[in-house]
């Protein structure tokens, strides 16, 4: 077992064994291939570097208190890769391929998948892109495919304690007909003068709003927002936000434990309508919110008024964890033992 402090880990990158990678080219995928190396030699006219053609997954594997490694609903990441691929037009990974190397990375880094209870887990990163040389703005004929892993810790420093957020309209993560549901990287390089803006006043990632009227809440930095009203678990609908697969999952769980779930538009006006607010995302599964500052207002929202996330926010994060270690049924069929 590598030596690392597995519950201090933070969210971020560890060199481990191997990644995999695999190549399409005049029309068909390579086989997948196993690489010791974090570097690759790309082409300096690969669209990737130009033109944005990349879409990226996040996903986790957990270690049960049985030892085995479990994945969870890789296969919506799949589709969601598959569709981030359609809307920039890059090549789909297939299915097969896709299972066949994550699951390779993984075993080729067993012992990076973090010792149960340690709160660790090893993040899964697949990542697409167009590598063909292109100078006009067109497609890419050539894509390579990389899947690497990490062990990571929490997401936000607080781990499973509130955070603070803000809510910013100088800057839009994405527009309402533009790639917001696609995890692509121009998302993200967009979203970063949002993210260092509130960072720099003080608040753990910025509340995005609907970028064409300001009115609806879109999403939480890298995550889906919800908020809990009574028996209601509540959560936006919107053309511009990533379908998140903890999102749905906590859609699927909230009905399950009796609560009644809305995906509607949800105005930022309603924020001081809800008991709890939470952000959601594979990397933190829930982060309480703590309080939403209105950079422009200075209006506060507050909740957590004793410094504890919310009773519904803390039996929906128990029971997905629960059920993503394995410390429970999976009523869902959303974990897979891996054969490790
Ligand atoms: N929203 C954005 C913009 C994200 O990057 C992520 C992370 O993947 C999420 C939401 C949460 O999605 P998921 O629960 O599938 O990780
Ligand atoms: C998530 O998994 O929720 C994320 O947003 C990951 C982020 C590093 C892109």
């Amino acid at each position: 077992m590598t030596n690392l402090n597995w519950s201090e880990l933070p969210f971020g990158y560890v060199k481990t064994n191997a990644n995999m990678r695999a190549y399409f080219k005049d029309g068909s995928w390579s086989e997948p291939e196993a690489s010791e190396s974090e570097f690759m030699n790309i082409h300096m006219a690969a669209t990737a570097l130009h033109y944005g053609q990349q879409a990226f997954e996040g996903m986790k594997a957990y270690r049960g208190k049985d030892g085995k490694i479990r994945i969870f609903r890789w296969d919506e990441n799949w589709k969601r890769m598959e569709n981030s691929a359609h809307g920039i037009m890059m090549e789909p990974v297939p299915k097969a391929l896709f299972k066949q190397m994550i699951v390779e990375a993984i075993k080729r880094n067993e012992e990076f998948v973090p010792p149960y209870d340690t709160g660790a887990a090893l993040y899964i990163r697949p990542l697409l892109f167009g590598s063909g040389p292109q100078v006009g703005v067109k497609p890419a004929s050539e894509y390579t495919f990389v899947v690497f892993v990490t062990p990571v810790g929490p997401y936000f420093k607080e781990g499973f304690n509130p955070v603070k957020i803000a809510i910013v309209r100088d800057t839009d993560r994405a527009a309402p007909l533009g790639t917001g549901t696609l995890k692509v990287g121009g998302n993200y390089a967009a979203s970063l003068r949002g993210v260092d803006r509130v960072h720099k006043a003080g608040y753990g990632a910025p509340l995005y709003l609907d970028a064409k009227e300001k009115v609806y809440i879109d999403e939480i930095g890298a995550a889906n927002f919800f908020g809990i009203k009574g028996n209601k678990y509540i959560t936006p609908k919107s053309s511009s936000i990533l379908p998140s697969i903890t999102n749905k999952s906590l859609m699927q769980l909230a009905e399950h434990l009796g609560l009644e779930v809305e995906r509607r538009p949800v105005p930022v006006t309603e924020l001081a309508e809800f008991d709890e607010v939470g952000a959601c995302g594979t990397a933190a599964i829930i982060a309480p919110i703590g309080e939403i500052k209105d950079l422009d207002t200075d209006e506060t929202f507050t909740y957590c008024p004793d410094g504890k996330p919310g009773k519904v926010s803390k039996k929906l994060y128990e029971t997905l964890l629960a059920i993503q270690f394995g410390d429970q049924d999976d009523p869902f069929g959303w974990v897979e033992v891996l054969d490790i």
